[in-house]
């Protein structure tokens, strides 16, 4: 039985195999529309979410198979005090397969320890999120026809966005990549990233605190929210929440087939005139992510014969 706590659990190969399972789908959707049946996906979400529990939820739908779940911690026996491994050995007896969100790092890999159905991380407060990190891979190379030999730029909240770590981890595994991190110095990426991910695998990087300066070299640009809820401090994150915006007087200083993606949800770091721009991919990115969360429960079920 295989879990998914983060990109690095799956070989470049397996991502490829992912992709190439998600394409298919996304091109043959009735060759895959009963190929779950029976089967019951659930859904443990103690954080917020829309899409990631949604495309969840979608996906199973999609394949044939049948959802259950909650939505928040309020709505579980964990407001009575319940313990995550508790809730998955009991969730094991009523599904086939689960996706957590939790907002402390680590306790979907705590509960896979106890599970007896794979477990996906659906995102673990700042750490990972792993499921994004498939559907920006799955974006960029459908979009753009490869991964690799490209200067991508992490825009915003690099310190608490779990998607930029789990991007880095990702990416930094392909040739040719180079990052230009841009946040402000409270927000830059913990030193875990920047000294084991990106100095230890020699990955070219440059931290800039100006969007306008980096924009004319990318062939990415990775959008991303401050995150409010990682904030100890409201002041703090009011004076952190307006730093970047993207607008057209900026896109007009990028390449004329850079893309650009955000996992959302956004606030107000994309101004919504970009949302006409041919390069803005954020809403296709959430299509994506339909397609790779398909692939990827079919992969952990071991029902992903082509
Ligand atoms: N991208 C993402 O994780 O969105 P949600 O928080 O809405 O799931």
């Amino acid at each position: 039985m295989r879990h998914l706590m983060s990109p690095m659990d799956f070989t470049v190969e397996e991502l490829e195999e992912l992709m190439d399972l998600a394409n298919d789908i996304e091109n043959n959707r009735d060759k895959y529309s009963e190929i779950c049946k029976g089967k019951k996906l659930a859904t443990c979400f103690y954080e917020p979410s829309t899409r990631t529990r949604l495309s969840f939820e979608a996906a199973m739908i999609n394949l044939g198979g049948q959802v259950l779940g909650f939505a928040s911690a309020d709505s579980s026996s964990a407001a009575k005090g319940e313990s995550v491994s508790d809730t998955i050995r009991v969730i094991s007896c009523y599904a086939d397969i689960c996706a957590m969100r939790h907002p402390k790092e680590g306790a979907p890999l705590v509960a896979s320890k106890k599970s007896l159905i794979p477990v996906i991380n659906a995102g673990d407060g700042g750490h990972e999120h792993p499921t994004q990190t498939l559907t920006d891979l799955l974006t960029i190379r459908s979009l753009n026809g490869k991964i690799g030999n490209m200067t991508i730029g992490l825009c915003g909240d690099l310190k608490f966005g779990r998607t930029v770590h789990s991007l880095i981890n990702a990416l930094v595994r392909y040739e040719g990549i180079k990052f230009i991190l841009i946040s402000p110095k409270e927000l830059r990426v913990p030193d875990y990233i920047r000294e084991d991910v990106l100095e230890k695998n020699n990955i070219p990087y440059q931290e800039v605190e100006r969007l306008e300066d980096a924009m004319p070299s990318l062939d990415i640009l990775y959008m991303t929210r401050v995150q409010q809820e990682r904030f100890f401090n409201e002041e703090e994150y009011l004076r952190m929440k307006g730093f970047y915006i993207l607008d057209e007087d900026k896109m007009k200083l990028a390449k004329m087939d850079m893309l650009v993606l955000h996992p959302l949800p956004r606030v107000n770091e994309i101004s919504v005139e970009v949302d006409e721009d041919p390069r803005a991919a954020y809403f296709k990115q959430a299509q994506y992510g339909v397609y790779i969360r398909m692939a990827l429960i079919l992969t952990l079920l071991g029902l992903n014969k082509k």
